[in-house]
């Protein structure tokens, strides 16, 4: 095990972070979606390495992260569509599939003609990926199994000991993983929802599809678009279910679950709008955002996930939201940890 730094984002230490980059080793970084494990993209022992801190199959292909359109352009074949969608949202939390060229090894991409290409925001990734100087390819900072990490301390948590540094860039502003679109099929598509919503990205294309997976599990024997989206996804230690109808026969059915999960002797949970916290009295509840702004949900889920497996809380209840603007990203998420078992409080029968 090596002794993992926790570096503040001052001059000396992001250049202590570069080097190590360039230097072959793993480095934590902040973007404005979730932390990374970063490495050299170049360097195949170090892209290795991260396979091997996380315990990700080697199946799963990575990110490539860059500061800029023209640090893309040696790693993959923009074409005119792709450079309209960078334009109008890079940097930000937004991936595209583009054709790899040839400099990029195999190992980032699991062999596949595409490679995935991401250009953050984060004024520290900025600075450490022009200090570096180096193409840097790095999925989420998690262990496989935990929800992606939106504070250094999550890093520090899953992967203290095996990376050599974490720059602290303070808590994520958008919270969930980046939009991927696949852009080298005929209609550009949306694998996994994110910050840039389909709706921003019809400002700069004629058309865009969303894979229909995002809000359903895949079916038996039907090909992932996405290899990531074929394996398991993070379920907290918990039996996490969504309620979804009207507010008000939703809170009542809430909370007679939560009633009866806790005759059981269960430790239970409400997951609740900021707004609906005082619907559910004398329960145990946890804010996730606020349903007027629903971006605070975004920021927040993870950290409310990981907090309920820190309790060890065995049930949860949650509120939905509507799947439109970042809220398909929430849904999409929300969806995939309660291995999408949804009640409909409108079916319901009320005693
Ligand atoms: O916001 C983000 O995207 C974060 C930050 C660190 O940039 N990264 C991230 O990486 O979420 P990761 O590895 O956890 O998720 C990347 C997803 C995976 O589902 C992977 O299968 C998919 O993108 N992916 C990557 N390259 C691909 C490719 N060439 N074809 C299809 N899917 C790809
Ligand atoms: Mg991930």
């Amino acid at each position: 095990m090596m002794n993992t730094l926790l570096l503040s984002p001052d001059e000396e230490n992001l250049l202590l972070a570069a080097n190590a980059l360039k230097d072959g080793q793993l480095v934590g970084i902040p973007t404005e979606t979730v932390y990374g494990l970063g490495a050299d993209a170049l360097n195949e022992n170090a892209v290795r390495a991260i396979f091997a801190a996380k315990g990700r199959p080697a199946d799963n292909p990575l990110i490539v992260h860059v500061a800029d359109i023209d640090a893309a352009m040696p790693l993959c074949e923009i074409d005119q569509r792709s450079r309209r969608v960078m334009e109008a949202f890079c940097p930000g939390p937004i991936t595209l599939l583009m054709p790899k060229k040839p400099c990029v090894p195999s190992v980032v991409n699991a062999g596949l003609s595409s490679v995935a290409i991401r250009i953050p925001s984060h004024p520290v990734a900025q600075k450490l990926l022009r200090l570096s100087g180096v193409p840097v390819a790095a999925p989420s900072a998690n262990t496989s199994g935990k929800p992606s990490p939106t504070t250094a301390q999550h890093v520090y948590d899953d992967l203290q000991g095996k990376l050599a540094c974490i720059v602290d860039g303070g808590a994520c502003q958008v919270g969930l993983e980046s939009t991927v679109v696949d852009m080298t099929s005929p209609i550009p598509t949306v694998l996994r929802p994110g910050g840039v919503t389909p709706d921003m990205l019809l400002t700069v294309l004629d058309e865009i599809q969303v894979a229909d997976s995002v809000l359903r599990p895949l079916k038996e024997g039907e090909q992932a678009l996405s290899p990531g989206m074929r394996y398991k996804h993070y379920a907290p230690g918990g039996q996490l279910t969504l309620v979804r109808g009207d507010t008000e026969k939703v809170q009542q059915l809430i909370s007679r679950l939560y009633n009866e999960a806790q005759a059981q002797g269960h430790s239970v949970r409400v997951f609740a709008f900021e707004e609906h916290l005082s619907a559910y009295p004398g329960m145990e509840t946890a804010s996730i955002g606020r349903l007027s702004e629903p971006e605070t949900i975004a920021r927040q889920l993870f950290a409310v996930l990981r907090q309920a497996d820190a309790d060890g809380v065995e049930v949860l209840f949650s509120e939905v939201l509507p799947p439109e603007g970042i809220g398909l990203a929430v849904m999409n998420r929300l969806s995939r940890a309660a291995a999408f078992r949804v009640i409909d409080a409108n079916q319901e029968e009320l005693p």
